[in-house]
C-alpha cells in the first residue's frame, strides 16, 4: 500500500497543501491561495479566495481546448426506444441558451431553481445552466410525490421550476403536471414560474403567465456567459432523508466540488479524458449529480444518461447492450441492480451475447454490497468489481479501492480503505476509539475534504446537531461498522432511522409521520427489513384507535396508498400489519431492533428492559403473516 499510504498520509498531515496542489488541475478565474479555513469549524470552507465556475469547467473549457466535437453526452433510452448524443459544442449552445432563458425569468446568482425531471438530456442542460449563472439547483427525484416536492419548494423557495410533461416507468406514464400543481397548491410558493419540456408521450397544459414551453423559449433566448463566482458560493442543494420527516437540504460549494470530483475521476475511477463513463443512477440522487453530470464532464469524458432499468427494458441483458453499443469503459451502479439482473439471468448467459471488450471496471455503491453479488459480477464480467462507500453529504467516496492511485486487493464485504482526505475512525458510545475489528460508529475527523457538504440549507443548527455534536471534532456518518487490522473498513448498518431501499435512502421517521396522520392510527413503527432484491424494505406496524369500525384490510390499503401519495412510489411501502401493542422498554422506547431481528429471522435475545415480553409473540405472528420472520418462533 505504498503509494496509497503516502497520498493518504499527506492528505491528512497537510490538507491545505495537498488539495491546493490538486486545485491546479481545474480552471479558476482567480486561483486560490488558501486551502481550508477551519476558523468556524464545523463550518469549514475550502479555497476561500478562489473564483470559479462549474459549468465552465464542465463544458466551455473542453470546447476551448479542442474537444468541442467530442461526444459529451449519450442519452440511451430503451424506454422510449431512442439513442441520442450531444457534442461538447452542442451542449454549450443549449446550456448557454437555457442559462439566458433563466436570466430572462429574473434568476440571478444565488437564486434557487428546482429541477423535477426524468432522465432526459434537458435535465443535465438545466442543471448546468444554473451552474453557469450561479443559480443554485435543487434536483428532486421523479419518484417522489407532490407532498415531498412541496416540502422542498417551501424550504428553498425556487424562483423557477424546470420540469417535463412526464416521466416514463415500465408500463406507465408518470404525468408530472398533477404532481407539480398539487405541490404548488399545498406549498406557499404561488409566484413560482415553470419551464416545461413537452415530451411526445404526454402533454402539459401550459398555464398562461406561469408556464413556458422549453423549446419555444430556448429558441428565442439570448445565450448567457459563465458568471465569475466565489469558490464558496453554493453550487446545489440536494435533499436527503434524515431521522425525522423533514428532509435535509445538503449544500455543496462550487470550488470544492469541482476540485474533488475532477480528482476522483483519475484517482478513484482511473478514467482518462475521452473515456466513456456510465453511472446507471438517476440525476435526482447524489450519484447522478456527481457522476452522471459533473465528474465525467469536468474530466472531458463522455457521460451516459440511461433512461431504463436493469431488467425489463427489455431484459436482463440491457446493461450489457448499453456497454457494447456505447463502448462504455466504466460502469457505476447500485448492487440492487445486479441482484435484479442475477435473479433473472442467474447463469449470466446474456453477458455472452455482447462485446464487452471496452469495459474495464465495475463500481458499486449506494448500499452495502453483499459478497455474493460482488462475486457473481466478478465471475460473469471478468473485470475488477469495486465496492465504494459514500453519502449525499460527502458527494464522493469516503472509502474506496482507488484504482488510479494504487489498486489493492478486493475484500468482499468491504468498500476498502479511506480515500485521501478522509481520516476515518470507529468510536464507541463514549467517543473512544475501538480496537481493530470492533463495531462502533464510523466517524471522520475534521476537517472534511473539499466537495463535502458545507451546511444544511437554512438549518445551520441542524447541521451541527445532526452531524457534529455527538462526537466533537468528528463528522458522524450515521453508519456503524468496523475497521480491520489492515485498514479495510466494513460498513454494516445505519445508526439512525434511515433505511436503504434499492439504493434509495429513505427515512422510516417520514413514513411513521404519514401513518400516524391517518385518523384511525393511534401509534405506529416502521422498520427496514432485509430483502433479497432491494436490500431493505419498509415494514409498518400500527395500533388502531379503539372503536374503529372499518375493516383491517381497508385500513391497510389506505395506509399503503397514503405513503405512496405522500412520499412516493419509490418508498416501496407495501407491508403493514395491525397489532394490539408494540414492544417497548419500561421507559417507553419502541424496541425496533428486536422486531427487526425477528422479521429478518435472526437470533435475538429478550431485552432485559422489555415492559411486556408477551407482546413479541403477537408481533412475530403478524410479521409471519406478512411473509417475514420465517424461522424464528
Ligand atoms: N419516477 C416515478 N416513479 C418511479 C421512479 C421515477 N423516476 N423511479 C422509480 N419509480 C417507481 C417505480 O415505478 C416503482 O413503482 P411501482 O410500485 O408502481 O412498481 C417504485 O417507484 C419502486 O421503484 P424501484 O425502486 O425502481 O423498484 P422496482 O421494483 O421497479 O425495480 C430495481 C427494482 C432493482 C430494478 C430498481 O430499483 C433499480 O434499478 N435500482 C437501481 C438503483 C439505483 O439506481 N440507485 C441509485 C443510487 S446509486
Ligand atoms: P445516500 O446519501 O443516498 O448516498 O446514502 C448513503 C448511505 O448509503 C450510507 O450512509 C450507507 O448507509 C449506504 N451506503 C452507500 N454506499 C455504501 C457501501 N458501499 N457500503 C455500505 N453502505 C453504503
Amino acid at each position: 500500500m505504498g503509494k496509497y499510504k503516502d497520498q493518504h498520509q499527506h492528505s491528512l498531515n497537510e490538507p491545505s497543501q495537498y488539495w491546493l496542489e490538486k486545485s491546479k488541475d481545474v480552471h479558476w478565474f482567480k486561483s486560490p491561495t488558501q486551502g481550508v479555513d477551519t476558523t468556524h469549524s464545523p463550518f469549514n470552507t475550502w479555497f476561500k479566495d478562489g473564483e470559479i465556475n462549474a459549468c465552465y469547467n464542465a463544458i466551455d473549457i473542453h470546447v476551448e481546448n479542442g474537444r468541442g466535437d467530442q461526444t459529451a453526452l449519450i442519452h440511451d433510452s430503451p424506454i422510449t426506444d431512442s439513442h441520442t448524443s450531444y457534442t461538447y459544442s452542442e451542449l454549450k449552445d443549449q446550456i448557454s441558451r437555457f442559462a439566458g432563458l433563466l436570466k430572462s425569468h429574473g434568476v440571478a446568482a444565488g437564486d434557487r431553481v428546482m429541477v423535477y425531471m426524468p432522465m432526459i438530456p434537458e435535465a443535465l442542460v438545466a442543471v448546468l445552466a444554473c451552474a453557469r449563472i450561479g443559480a443554485v439547483h435543487t434536483v428532486v427525484f421523479g419518484g417522489f410525490a407532490a407532498k415531498e416536492l412541496a416540502v422542498r419548494i417551501n424550504d428553498c423557495s425556487p424562483k423557477v421550476i424546470v420540469t417535463a410533461s412526464c416521466g416514463i416507468e415500465p408500463g406507465r406514464i408518470v404525468e408530472y403536471q398533477p404532481l407539480v400543481e398539487e405541490a404548488l397548491d399545498i406549498s406557499n410558493a404561488s409566484a413560482t414560474s415553470c419551464v416545461v419540456f413537452q415530451r411526445p408521450q404526454s402533454s402539459w397544459q401550459l398555464k398562461e403567465g406561469r408556464d413556458k414551453d422549453w423549446l419555444e423559449s430556448i429558441a428565442a433566448a439570448t445565450p448567457a456567459d459563465c458568471a465569475v463566482l466565489k469558490s464558496t458560493d453554493p453550487l446545489y442543494i440536494l435533499y436527503t432523508s434524515g431521522t425525522t420527516g423533514a428532509p435535509k437540504g445538503v449544500v455543496k460549494d462550487i470550488g470544492g466540488s469541482v476540485v474533488s470530483l475532477k480528482w476522483t475521476m483519475s484517482s478513484i475511477y482511473n478514467v482518462q479524458p475521452g473515456d466513456v463513463y456510465w453511472a446507471a443512477s438517476d440525476i435526482g440522487w447524489v450519484v447522478g449529480h456527481s457522476y452522471i453530470i459533473y465528474g465525467p464532464l469536468f474530466h472531458g469524458c463522455t457521460t451516459v444518461m440511461y433512461e431504463g432499468k436493469p431488467v425489463g427494458t427489455p431484459d436482463a441483458g440491457a446493461f450489457w447492450r448499453v456497454i457494447e453499443q456505447n463502448k462504455v469503459n466504466v460502469l457505476f451502479t447500485a448492487p440492487t441492480a445486479f441482484r435484479a439482473i442475477k435473479r433473472e439471468d442467474p447463469s449470466g448467459s446474456l453477458v455472452k451475447d455482447y462485446d464487452l471488450s471496452h469495459f474495464r471496471t465495475l463500481y458499486l455503491a449506494g448500499e452495502r454490497c453483499d459478497p455474493d453479488t460482488l462475486q457473481w459480477a466478478q465471475e460473469k464480467l471478468q473485470v475488477p468489481v469495486i465496492d465504494h462507500w459514500w453519502q449525499t453529504e460527502t458527494g464522493y467516496s469516503i472509502c474506496a479501492n482507488c484504482q488510479g492511485i494504487e489498486p489493492m486487493p478486493v475484500i468482499p464485504g468491504s468498500p476498502s480503505v479511506a480515500v485521501p482526505g478522509y481520516d476515518v475512525t470507529v468510536l464507541d458510545n463514549e467517543g473512544s476509539p475501538v480496537e481493530a475489528g470492533e463495531i462502533g460508529s464510523i466517524v471522520v475527523k475534521l476537517p472534511l475534504p473539499p466537495g463535502t457538504f458545507t451546511t444544511l440549507w437554512q438549518a445551520k443548527e441542524r447541521y451541527v446537531s445532526s452531524y457534529f455534536e455527538r462526537f466533537p471534532g468528528y463528522y458522524e456518518t450515521g453508519d456503524a461498522g468496523y475497521i480491520d487490522e489492515n485498514g479495510y473498513v466494513f460498513v454494516m448498518a445505519r445508526t439512525d432511522d434511515v433505511i436503504n431501499v434499492a439504493g434509495h435512502r429513505l427515512s422510516t421517521g417520514a413514513m411513521e409521520e404519514v401513518l400516524s396522520n391517518h385518523p384511525d392510527v393511534a401509534e405506529c413503527a416502521v422498520m427496514g427489513v432485509t430483502d433479497e432484491l432491494k436490500g431493505q424494505l419498509p415494514v409498518g406496524l400500527v395500533i388502531l384507535n379503539s372503536g374503529e369500525t372499518k375493516s383491517h384490510e381497508d385500513i391497510r390499503d389506505e395506509l399503503i396508498l397514503k405513503v405512496r401519495q405522500d412520499i412516493g412510489p419509490v418508498a416501496a411501502f407495501k407491508s403493514v400489519a395491525i397489532v394490539e401493542k408494540l414492544p417497548k422498554t419500561r421507559s417507553g422506547k419502541i424496541l425496533r431492533g428486536t422486531m427487526r431481528s425477528i422479521a429478518d429471522s435472526k437470533e435475538w435475545n429478550m431485552p432485559a428492559t422489555i415492559e411486556d415480553p408477551n407482546v413479541l409473540e403477537d408481533i412475530t405472528k403478524s410479521l409471519k403473516e406478512l411473509g417475514f420472520a420465517k424461522e424464528q418462533s
